[in-house]
């Protein structure tokens, strides 16, 4: 089985990253992790990669005067491993438009929000605040429009009775943990790809994410395609 060399950035606790390897350890990921990069020394993630053997370094924002200069070290570190796709695991850095244009069409981001709604961050808080029903979480296609990329696969969990931002981001995460690994293997398995801006899967554009549907617990969940 070919693996597709990825690299993960992370800035803290890495529970999509722990998934990602999880995924692949159980042969259900063709990809082999090359290296785990973060921008903070502490993030917990760091401690997960060594755990499986994977190479985990850190670019620490803070050594570099502005954004461009982060960048620029941030895109040598990586390009030193040959990754073919750049994953970010809650990375919490805005990124340069030339960062994003070199790894256009290679690089995903995973958002604790159905996207378009709720770009940015607090979004748990932000929902219930909106006193929203549902939430969820989006893969997409990393492109210079903060959170704006086009989106590949999205997981809808309900907002129940009693959450808090702590209750609800638990239930977001658990459903990250299932899109993730999914929309990785679709791109390792050469069966995703961005053409003309749009994601194609099997060769088909997909003008709406795949939808999975999350029972507000572990218990199963129903797949569609809405293109
Ligand atoms: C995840 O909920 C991810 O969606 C979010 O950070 C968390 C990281 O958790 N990312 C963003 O908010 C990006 N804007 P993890 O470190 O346990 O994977």
């Amino acid at each position: 089985m070919r693996r597709l060399p990825i690299v993960v950035l992370i800035s803290g606790g890495g529970s999509n990253l722990q998934a990602i390897i999880d995924a692949a350890e159980r042969d259900q990921l063709p990809v082999e992790i090359r290296a785990v990069i973060s921008n903070r020394p502490d993030a917990y993630g760091l401690e997960r990669a060594r755990n499986s053997g994977i190479e985990a370094r850190v670019v620490d924002h803070r050594e570099f005067p502005d954004r461009e200069s982060f960048d620029r070290a941030l895109q040598r570190v990586i390009d030193s491993y040959e990754p073919e796709l750049v994953v970010l695991a809650g990375f919490m850095r805005i990124l340069t438009p030339q960062f994003v244009e070199h790894y256009m069409g290679r690089m995903f981001n995973i958002h604790p929000s159905l996207l378009p709604e709720y770009r940015g961050l607090h979004t748990h808080r932000r929902v219930l605040e909106a006193n929203g029903n549902r939430h969820g979480a989006s893969v997409h296609f990393v492109t210079s429009e903060l959170d704006g990329g086009p989106v590949v696969i999205q997981a809808e969990v309900p907002v129940l009775p009693g959450d808090d931002p702590d209750t609800l981001a638990a239930r977001v995460l658990s459903q990250e943990h299932r899109i993730y690994p999914q929309a990785i293997r679709w791109f390792a398995e050469g069966r995703l790809e961005l053409k003309e801006g749009i994601p194609h899967l099997d060769g088909k554009p997909l003008h709406k994410p795949v939808l999975i549907e999350g029972k507000g617990h572990d218990g199963g969940s129903a797949e569609s395609r809405r293109s």
